[in-house]
């Protein structure tokens, strides 16, 4: 956008822009590689987590987001790990939220604290929240979280919908032979709570063990054939500046339906976003290992920002054209998903 000055002047807003032209406008921040929970399709069960100093301070955080919005960036979303196991987290977000410039701060969570935190995230300025739900049956959530409790995170779902956020929806991992045959329960649950649902095609990052990635794939398209069996579905144009394409049900307004397929619908010529891991290593493609370390840069030159911008203005330059996910039990990807910030 431009608008003028006192003088007169054009000032052109600012924008961070990769090598193809494509505007990266959505930040990622992992806050922790800390989780209470242990997905499978997430973390091996025996996980070692970072140890402290090697893990961005809050201060730190705060700096990379004000120096990102600072260029133009004007979606940050927390995630983690589970963001809400970090302390602090809450006054973070009072802090970014607060950035001239920033459209809105949202947040995934696996839901399992919301009972305490949804009130001040709201209050603290978090728009919108993703929350992560599988299974609607407590022994399947169970094995798929491997420590999670059912009953908690639906709590936490209600306490989110009474806090007054401005969207929640909900994340599903779809998983042949675990949780498919539940599809249409979550869509249920989805509508009579009126709030939104994505389904998610699994995606090759660290080894796992419990299953078979490529007998389990489940695609976007079957999951909608198995929706259209009890719901009509209208496809719809509207955009979350994230990857989920969206499906309206007819006659029931609150709710969208999106489909997350890094597969069957790669996404990423319309790429606008970069993640910043807890360790503060800027990655700018979830299926590729191009990065910056920008902890090194903040602790080599504290309190430069310029030097900050440059770095990540020159990482832009490095940031591939897509990801090459297939569907196999190959691990294409090292990192497992809790490193890399969802
Ligand atoms: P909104 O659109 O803002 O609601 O959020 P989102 O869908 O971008 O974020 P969320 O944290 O809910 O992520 C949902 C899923 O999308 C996770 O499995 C992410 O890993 C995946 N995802 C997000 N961005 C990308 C991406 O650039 N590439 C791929 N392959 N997957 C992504
Ligand atoms: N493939 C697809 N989605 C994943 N998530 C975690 N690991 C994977 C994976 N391997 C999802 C979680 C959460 C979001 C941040 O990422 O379900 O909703
Ligand atoms: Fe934790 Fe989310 Fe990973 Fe599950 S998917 S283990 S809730 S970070």
């Amino acid at each position: 956008m431009i608008s003028a000055s006192d003088r007169g002047a054009v000032v052109r807003d600012p924008v961070l822009q990769d090598s193809f032209a494509r505007q990266v406008e959505y930040l990622r921040i992992s806050v922790t590689d800390r989780c209470d929970f242990r997905c499978v399709y997430c973390m091996a069960e025996d996980m070692q987590f970072l140890p402290r100093q090697q893990v961005l301070t809050l201060e730190e955080i705060e700096t990379l987001a004000r120096t990102f919005v600072s260029l133009g960036v004007k979606k940050i979303r927390l995630t983690g790990g589970e963001p809400l196991v970090r302390r602090g987290v809450v006054e973070l977000c009072g802090r970014i939220a607060a950035l001239p410039g920033l459209r809105e701060l949202v947040m995934t969570t696996n839901g399992s604290q919301l009972t305490r935190y949804a009130k001040p995230l709201v209050d603290a300025g978090v728009k919108r929240l993703n929350i992560s739900l599988d299974s609607l049956k407590a022994d399947k959530f169970r094995q798929i979280t491997r420590t999670g409790d059912l009953s908690q995170v639906l709590q936490g779902i209600d306490a989110a919908r009474a806090a007054g956020f401005a969207r929640i929806k909900l994340n599903a991992v779809v998983m042949k032979g675990r949780n498919d045959e539940e599809v249409l329960d979550l869509v249920d649950y989805a509508v009579e709570k009126g709030i939104d649902i994505s389904f998610i095609e699994e995606m090759p990052l660290g080894a796992i063990a419990e299953h078979s990635r490529a007998e389990a794939f489940c695609s976007s398209a079957e999951v909608r054939e198995m929706i259209a069996t009890k719901y009509s579905l209208v496809e719809s144009a509207e955009s979350t500046h994230g990857p989920s394409r969206y499906w309206r049900i007819q006659g029931a307004d609150d709710s969208r339906i999106g489909f997350i397929s890094p597969h069957s619908h790669n996404f990423c010529a319309t790429c606008n976003r970069v993640r910043l891991t807890a360790e503060g290593r800027l990655l700018l493609c979830l299926g590729n290992e191009h990065s910056a370390d920008l902890k090194a840069v903040l602790r080599r030159h504290p309190g430069d920002e310029a030097r900050l911008r440059e770095a990540i203005e020159q990482a832009m330059q490095r940031k591939p054209w897509s990801h090459d996910f297939r569907v196999s039990d190959d691990v294409q990807v090292v990192r497992f998903m809790n490193m890399t910030g969802g």
